[in-house]
């Protein structure tokens, strides 16, 4: 698919602003500060409903403004939609599809597309378990639209559960009667229930993108692989046969129940959720070693664009190509691999970059051009 047209109304910098755009490669070039992330970053969140660069939506609506709307005509095949979504800080955002009926904000999603490369993407690699787990998560949703319930679903029951294990764990240490354990048997089921379904995606997942992301990180880097993503399962058993082992949802459930009655009674002394899926980790292995630690700065830069490439060969190859989104990502790689990626994502179907200069844009990603200076966006 691509975006035709992009439409921003008091979205970050932009009061207003309209970007028609064409398929192949548009490169938008300004200095620091100017607004190139802010548009593409508009565009990541139609397909996500986040931002790659904050977890709130009040940055994202323009200074003194009441409310943002991100708009975008999209052609997938012979197929156009307009889809458009109004963020309304502290309220619920809306959404709309085709102008007409309201739609859930949700129903948005699968519509547009996209895998963004960006700066902040070291953190795959560098960072914290969570933004592995987030990285999966999204790219499961970008699937199967679906699982975006799913995960919500997850997100509250975790914290429903917490707050009764901190309620039991406030009980025990007043020294008053233990809490009535049977309300908490029932939030077991619901996480391990919601639980094994997003266990058995991400599994899923993982498998797939194995060896595609081998196979990137063999062209961004040749000879320097192999790579390895390893889920290690904060609810694999105690002879340590992680949940890989088990084949079915049914068989992931009762692994992750047996798990949370193994670990109730230190849940219930520290108040909160020890085992599932927020618990887990992949591991980025390259050749033995992980990745997180061990990869030189290079390395790490080389397995965060492979995940991404194979995130995006994934995507393709289950029909819909997503846009590519290149943000800044050039200046930070050596001639070498600035070559290499521009080569593997210059025949995407729509590719957005964004650079300080034009001689960050490598030659083979010639298209069109955008200026962008103080609020506007000029066709260069
Ligand atoms: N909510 C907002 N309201 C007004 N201006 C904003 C808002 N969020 C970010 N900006 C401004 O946008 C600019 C950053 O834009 P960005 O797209 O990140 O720049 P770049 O061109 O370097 O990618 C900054 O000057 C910042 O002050
Ligand atoms: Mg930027």
């Amino acid at each position: 698919m691509h975006v035709t047209h992009l439409s921003l109304a008091d979205f970050r910098s932009y009061a207003r602003i309209e970007v028609p755009l064409d398929p192949g490669v548009t490169a938008f070039v300004g200095a620091n500060g100017q607004g190139k992330t802010n548009l593409v970053e508009a565009v990541g969140y139609l397909a996500s409903l986040g931002s790659h660069r904050v977890s709130s939506d009040t940055p994202l609506v323009r200074m003194g403004a009441e409310r943002a709307v991100i708009r975008a005509a999209v052609t997938q095949g012979e197929r156009s939609q307009l889809v458009e979504l109004e963020l309304n800080p502290g309220r619920a955002n809306r959404a709309r599809i085709n102008r007409s009926s309201q739609v859930r904000p949700r129903d948005v999603l699968g519509i547009v597309r996209t895998v963004l490369f960006a700066p902040e993407d070291l953190a795959l690699v560098k960072g914290d378990p969570g933004e592995r787990r987030r990285f999966l998560d999204e790219l499961i949703t970008a699937r199967s639209p679906r699982m975006a319930g799913v995960r919500s679903d997850y997100d509250r029951v975790l914290k429903q559960r917490n707050t009764l294990l901190k309620s039991a764990a406030m009980a025990r240490r007043h020294g008053g009667r233990g809490m009535d354990l049977s309300t908490l048997d029932v939030w077991d089921q619901h996480l391990a229930q919601v639980g094994a379904e997003l266990l058995m995606r991400r599994l899923d997942l993982i498998e797939t993108l194995q060896p595609l992301t081998d196979k990137a990180y063999e062209q961004l880097a040749p000879g320097g692989g192999p790579v390895a993503l390893e889920y290690r399962s904060s609810s694999a058993d105690p002879e340590g046969a992680g949940p890989q082992a088990a084949r079915s949802r049914d068989e992931l459930y009762a692994r992750l129940m047996a798990a949370l009655a193994g670990t109730r009674k230190q849940e219930i002394e520290r108040g909160v959720t020890l085992v599932g899926p927020h618990r887990d980790e992949l591991l980025l292995k390259l050749g033995q070693l992980p990745a997180k630690g061990y990869a030189s700065h290079g390395e790490s830069w080389s397995y965060a664009l492979a995940l991404r490439l194979a995130s995006y060969e994934l995507l393709r190859a289950e029909g819909n190509e997503p846009v590519l989104v290149l943000d800044d990502v050039f200046a930070e790689l050596d001639a070498r691999r600035r070559e290499r990626l521009a080569e593997l994502v210059a025949p995407g179907e729509q590719v957005l970059v964004t650079a300080a200069v034009d001689d960050d844009v490598p030659d083979i990603l010639a298209g069109v051009r955008f200026t962008v200076a103080d609020g506007t966006v000029e066709r260069a």
